[in-house]
């Protein structure tokens, strides 16, 4: 009696098949954290929302700031300063010590930082430590008589000087 010829090697079959299953599954998984991470990227990264911190915020019309006044923008995280020589300034409200929320007051005619007692003056000058330098400044633009306030990226600055002021035209 003969023997039977050896059967097909079925068990490569299969495991060629668990292989591609395994490798398409990997696939998949490797594109959902790939998506996941562009998402986490995304979420974390800086956002440009006109309007808010980020982004573009339209002050409003030279005119509605008198000389000499102080004006929160609590969504863009800045006061708008204006000088009483009517220049513009941008006033970032993180204290450049540790990073809280300034606030004006306004009998005071400063800044005050609530958590280690610094002040600074209209302009954003320390007037007492411990913060190390001014408070940053954000890019002003005036067109068409608005104020426009560009929160993107803070200026940092050792001290005010009178470069940093805007005017609008005709001042
Ligand atoms: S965070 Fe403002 S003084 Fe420390």
């Amino acid at each position: 009696m003969m023997t039977p010829p050896p059967v097909p090697s079925a068990p490569e079959t299969t495991m060629s098949r668990r292989n591609f299953l395994s490798l398409g599954l990997g696939a998949l998984g490797l594109v959902g954290l790939l998506q996941t991470g562009v998402m986490t990227v995304q979420f974390l990264g800086p956002r440009r929302v006109d309007g808010e911190f980020g982004g573009v915020v339209q002050a409003g019309l030279v005119e509605s700031f008198p000389p000499g006044s102080v004006t929160e923008f609590p969504d863009g995280r800045f006061f708008l300063v204006r000088l009483a020589d009517g220049g513009f300034l941008a006033v970032y409200r993180r204290c450049t010590h540790l990073g809280c929320a300034v606030s004006w007051q306004a009998a005071e005619n400063r800044f005050a930082c609530p958590c280690h007692g610094s002040y600074f003056d209209q302009e954003g000058d320390v007037e007492n430590p411990p913060a190390p330098r001014a408070l940053d400044t954000f890019a002003i633009t005036i067109t068409d008589g608005t104020v426009i306030v560009d929160t993107a990226e803070p200026r940092q600055r050792d001290a005010f000087d009178a470069t940093q002021v805007v005017y609008p035209a005709g001042a």
